[in-house]
């Protein structure tokens, strides 16, 4: 994304022009930034040959599923929804691993049915009753177990999960258990142990600590996983001068954790593949101004895109077209919605606004579009994917009457 003649570009496309052709707001994904980050995640881990599961939870849309897929992933999935989502687009059922604290019999039946690699089970009883479910198909059914490593990611509250408050995984002692029990089931063949300690990480030292919990607890176990799942979690930089996660450091960290085993690593990043590819494109409706603030009030509102509102997330606000006089007066960028939590971010300095302009809200192909609701009956954002010089719809506009 650049500006070329003070215009905003992805790849060859002029972001004003598609806001004219296809209005706003929009989701535009760049190809490139998609390939590249995959491209950069593999030669990051090349020395360790992991199998890469992209996240689908972090975006759903099949065409760009259906570009991760060639690219040679996998998929972490962790509904029906989001299996069934995976094998339309592709997706070898032998790279999807099904992660999640509460997967209905039937979601088990269907993972069962497909003939995935892994479901990674997160309790006793989900361990028994997938065991169930293999026997009455006189199966046998490979899952991982996923440990709860008491590992502070050192990341938002909201989206921590290697703690023991939180509800993801077992912890050790039950781990062990299961364990045995594995062992001794006719149905269920133990082939993982999986963690995930939270997203948008960006020290690599939570990394670290979380592999000398998982090297002491296969100690103990005293059992050879053919697999070792590390989850995702790898952030971005959302903000100018964040630092960056040392990808060296963390796959360093796992080199020495491989030493003496034979386990594959796998992988489930979501936001580290997609998260930079999407900007959201927004009109601005109105400008109010108050005693103490100059709102900017957009077309793109929380149902569109939730992060800020939901974990006070910042994302950065480009104008589509650049101009050099700037505000005296901070503007807090807002949506149309009836919630006070509806607002993006304040910015000083931006350049001066009118009614009209287009802006764009950065990095948004992560949780964007997959965390949007119809909240206040909004019909839901198009998405739109650029290649070069080619645009396409990769996801319609929806219409009053789909939702209505
Ligand atoms: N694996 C498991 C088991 C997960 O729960 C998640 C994310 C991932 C992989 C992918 O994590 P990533 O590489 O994308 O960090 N809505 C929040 C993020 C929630 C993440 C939930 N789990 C946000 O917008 O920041």
């Amino acid at each position: 994304m650049k500006f070329i003649n003070n215009k905003l570009r992805i790849e060859n496309a002029i972001i004003q022009n598609i806001a004219q052709r296809y209005n706003t707001p929009a989701y535009c994904y760049s190809y490139k930034q998609l390939k590249d980050n995959v491209n950069h995640f593999k030669k990051n881990f090349s020395s360790i040959s992991p199998l890469i599961c992209f996240a689908i939870k972090s975006n759903t849309n099949i065409n760009l599923i259906k570009e991760i897929k060639k690219f040679g992933l996998g998929a972490d999935v962790v509904s029906m929804g989001e299996l069934m989502i995976a094998l339309k687009a592709g997706i070898n059922p032998k790279k999807i691993v099904f992660s999640g604290v509460g997967k209905t019999s039937k979601e088990i039946n269907y993972a069962i049915d497909n003939k995935i690699l892994l479901i990674n089970a997160e309790s006793k009883s989900e361990i028994k009753e997938i065991e169930k479910i293999a026997k009455i198909k006189k199966t046998q059914v490979q899952v991982g177990i996923r440990l709860n490593p008491n590992t502070d990611a050192k990341t938002l509250n909201q989206i921590s999960t290697g703690k023991k408050e939180n509800k993801f995984g077992v912890n050790d002692k039950i781990f062990y258990e299961l364990v045995e029990y594995c062992k001794n089931s006719k149905n269920i063949t133990l082939k993982c142990l999986s963690v995930h300690i939270g997203s948008q990480i960006l020290d690599y030292k939570p990394y670290e600590k979380m592999l000398k919990v998982i090297g002491n607890v296969i100690k103990k176990a005293k059992f050879n996983f053919e697999y070792i799942d590390l989850g995702g979690g790898m952030g971005i930089s959302y903000e100018k001068n964040t630092k960056k996660l040392n990808y060296k450091k963390y796959n360093l960290a796992i080199k020495k954790f491989l030493k003496g085993r034979k386990s594959k690593i796998i992988f489930e990043p979501g936001r580290s593949i997609i998260g930079n590819t999407a900007v959201l494109i927004s009109k601005i409706i109105y400008i109010k101004r108050n005693n103490v603030k100059n709102f900017v009030i957009i077309d793109a509102a929380m149902n569109d895109l939730m992060r800020p509102a939901l974990y006070g997330a910042v994302h950065q606000i480009l104008p589509a077209i650049k101009k050099n006089k700037k505000s005296k007066r901070a503007y807090e960028f807002v949506g149309p919605i009836c919630e006070s939590t509806d607002k993006f971010t304040t910015i000083k300095n931006f350049q001066e606004v009118n009614e009209k302009d287009i802006i764009v809200i950065r990095d948004v192909g992560a949780y964007g579009m997959s965390l949007s609701s119809n909240y206040n009956l909004r019909p839901k954002p198009i998405e739109i994917l650029i290649k070069g010089s080619k645009i396409k719809v990769i996801k319609k506009r929806q219409k009053h009457k789909d939702i209505i």
